[in-house]
């Protein structure tokens, strides 16, 4: 079922039209009711890109609509969606065609981590965990990056994090998972060279936002003492997409853990990983 709307969902073949309204460029941005992908949506309105907001709660996406809509005169269109639901990205692609969409940015954001034991953790969580931060991700790239390809010019930016330099014993799913983000996106950026298609990955350290309170980290938790501000992060990280980076390690703490990781043997870097998780 879910393959045969796939296959019928128009891969590869180019948006007819151009933005949603007149020349502005336009960013899909997943996760954007919130935390990073909000502060990342502020970012890109400055920069005059209309802008498709994706999550579930469509309350705050409906506020952030009307403040990014007054603020900067731009279009902002909302699509409320739960990506943990198999194939949703294949609804948000619906809605991209659907609306004649053209995406130039497609920000996947959208991601949370669990905090605790594996074999005690519920299944269906950990399972959703995998479905936003992996599949959605790269179901929405695969849908959308032909475009760009065929267009000789796109964006993506994909979260990554700090967690993906080494493994991480009480958050063994989330880790891994961001390891993923981070090789998936390496590769691409090197398949994708002269198509004028790029894609980055961020992977920020620490950051303020709802991120410890949903992953069950308990407020307060001694990596969180010293985070970043999402406003800064999320600058940094959009700077890098339009230059095109490969890698963006934000902040001196996430280079330190990046190159710290290669330093030590992989069972060091895993211990020291258990000692901040527990
Ligand atoms: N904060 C950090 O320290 C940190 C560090 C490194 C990387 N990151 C990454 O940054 C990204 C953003 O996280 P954040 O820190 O901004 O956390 P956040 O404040 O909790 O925001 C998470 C966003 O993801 C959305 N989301 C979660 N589950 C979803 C689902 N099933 N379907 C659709 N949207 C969903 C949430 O929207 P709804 O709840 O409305 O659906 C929210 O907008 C994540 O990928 C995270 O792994 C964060």
């Amino acid at each position: 079922m879910s393959e045969k709307r796939y296959a019928s969902s128009a891969v590869g073949k180019p948006l007819r039209g151009e933005a949603i309204v007149g020349k502005r460029p336009c960013a899909l941005v997943t996760g954007a009711s919130g935390g990073l992908g909000a502060e990342i949506a502020r970012v890109l309105a400055q920069k005059d890109f209309d802008l498709l907001l994706v999550a579930r709660n469509e309350n705050k996406l409906q506020v952030l609509k009307e403040e990014l809509e007054a603020a900067h005169g731009i279009e902002v269109q909302t699509f409320p969606c739960d990506l943990a639901r198999e194939d949703a990205a294949l609804d948000v692609y619906d809605y991209v065609l659907g609306r004649d969409l053209r995406i130039d940015a497609l920000v996947n954001n959208a991601g949370f981590g669990d905090s605790g034991a594996f074999h005690e953790a519920d299944w269906s969580r950990q399972r959703n965990m995998v479905q936003v931060n992996v599949v959605a991700m790269m179901q929405l790239t695969r849908l959308l990056v032909p475009h760009m390809v065929e267009r000789g010019c796109g964006m993506v930016l994909n979260l990554s994090s700090v967690a993906a330099f080494s493994a991480g014993p009480y958050m063994s799913i989330y880790y891994a998972t961001k390891a993923f983000v981070l090789s998936f996106s390496e590769a691409l950026f090197e398949e994708l060279a002269d198509t004028g298609a790029t894609v980055t990955a961020l992977c920020p350290g620490p950051t303020a936002t709802g991120f410890e309170a949903s992953a069950s980290m308990g407020s307060g938790s001694a990596m969180f003492r010293h985070a970043a501000s999402a406003a800064g992060v999320a600058r940094e990280g959009c700077e890098a997409m339009k230059k095109g980076k490969a890698v963006c390690l934000q902040s001196a703490f996430t280079k330190a853990m990046a190159f710290g990781s290669r330093l030590v043997p992989r069972s060091v870097a895993r211990k020291l990983a258990m000692r901040m998780n527990r």
